[in-house]
């Protein structure tokens, strides 16, 4: 972020101490991030039209209509097959955002994944190139040269969707509303450009349910979880957006390991999906033994559709979040308020002097808890023989 935009966002993060200097600063925040709407832009060339489609047979009577974001991204890849495999569940759109891998190769990821689940109709959409303010961190060393566990795919069947994927979801919001719950799996900056863009698609979201942050630290670093560190600015824009919002952050994905004994169970079965999550998990077992702390993958992405697909597997929590922008050691921390609340300190003199407390209100359902046997169970039976 260049300096002048630093200090801007400074100015806007020192303002939101009382409510109506929290508005002022957050309006010059969304002036200063329009700005960079602009630079970030929509890519200039891209596939056109789809292939027919082959649509499951006996879809249920209300599946909930979701939009993917996604920077596929091994468990990405997770998370769209289990999402494509819930009968809950109506994926009406995957849109692509720049974070384990590049723009491009995370594109042609999603397409390669909708053309292995033969879901050529749903629209496959790329988006931002880089995150709003920071140049992009990619992540090959968890998810592999190609991001999905040097598995190859074969190529794909399905062409991209020629929109650019925050209009594509403005779009879909205004054509159902009330009806799209969106899924956030990767940096928030697509999120992001939507909402700068049209801020009017808030209160016609049905809810968010985003993988990312954490309130008991980080996997970047000690504070930062990796989609928030990506992109915090985007991050912030997001979690203060006014809409239901629940995280299923690291507090959660961590204690949900699987482990050789699913890796063993889903061995037992076959299909081309099937296969090709065995060779994935396999990976991601591997490189957790390798740099994490062993035991087993954590799933993360795929909680957070599971979350989707049902609610009851995690327990939540509501509370203040902020995203940090400015630590030197917590820059993309998300930082929760757990009581709501905040002293109110006001100058006497040369000293601040505690006059009372205010309440903050919550803008986020944390998730707190899990079921996670019942998790990795609903993951592997919607991958068995697929
Ligand atoms: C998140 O970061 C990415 O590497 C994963 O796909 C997941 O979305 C976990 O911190
Ligand atoms: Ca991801």
């Amino acid at each position: 972020m260049c300096k002048d935009s630093r200090k801007a966002v400074s100015r806007a993060n020192i303002s939101a101490r009382n409510t109506t200097s929290r508005r002022a600063g957050f309006s010059a925040f969304i002036a200063l991030v329009l700005a960079v709407v602009t630079f970030t832009g929509a890519p200039t060339a891209r596939a056109v039209g789809n292939a027919p489609s082959t649509v499951a047979a006996n879809p249920p009577a209300a599946p909930k209509k979701i939009i993917i974001d996604t920077d596929p991204g091994t468990d990405d890849a997770l998370a769209i097959l289990l999402a494509l495999n819930s009968p809950e569940l109506d994926v009406r759109a995957l849109t692509v955002v720049p974070g384990n891998v590049t723009a491009q190769q995370g594109l042609e990821n999603a397409l390669k994944l909708a053309s292995l689940t033969n879901r050529c109709d749903i629209p496959v959409a790329g988006g931002a190139q880089h995150p709003l303010f920071q140049k992009l961190i990619t992540a090959e060393l968890w998810h592999g040269a190609n991001g999905l566990a040097n598995v190859e795919l074969p190529a794909s069947k399905c062409k991209a969707d020629p929109r650019f994927g925050p209009d594509l979801i403005i779009q879909m919001i205004h054509d159902s509303p009330h009806e799209i719950t969106l899924v956030p799996v990767g940096p928030l900056t697509n999120i992001a450009l939507a909402l700068l863009k049209d801020p009017s698609i808030v209160p016609l979201v049905k809810e968010v349910v985003i993988m990312g942050g954490s309130i008991s630290g980080g996997n970047v670093n000690a504070a930062a979880e990796a989609n928030i560190y990506n992109d915090p600015e985007a991050a912030q824009i997001v979690f203060h957006a006014g809409w239901r919002l629940t995280m299923v952050g690291l507090d959660v994905g961590d204690k949900t390991l699987y482990d050789q004994a699913h890796l063993d169970q889903l061995s037992k079965t076959h299909g081309p999906e099937n296969d090709f999550a065995v060779k994935v998990l396999t990976f991601l077992i591997g490189q957790e033994a390798k740099y994490g702390a062993g035991g087993g993958s954590p799933m993360y992405d795929p909680l957070a559709v599971g979350t989707a697909v049902d609610p009851s597997i995690v327990v939540t929590q509501a509370m203040h979040v902020d995203v940090e922008s400015r630590g030197e050691f917590t820059r993309g921390e998300t930082v929760a308020n757990r009581r709501n609340a905040v002293e109110r300190n006001v100058l006497h003199g040369d000293r601040y002097i505690i006059e009372g407390v205010d309440h903050v209100e919550p803008n986020v359902q944390v998730c707190t808890g899990v079921n996670a046997d019942k998790f990795l169970q609903l993951l592997n039976s919607r991958l068995a023989g697929k």
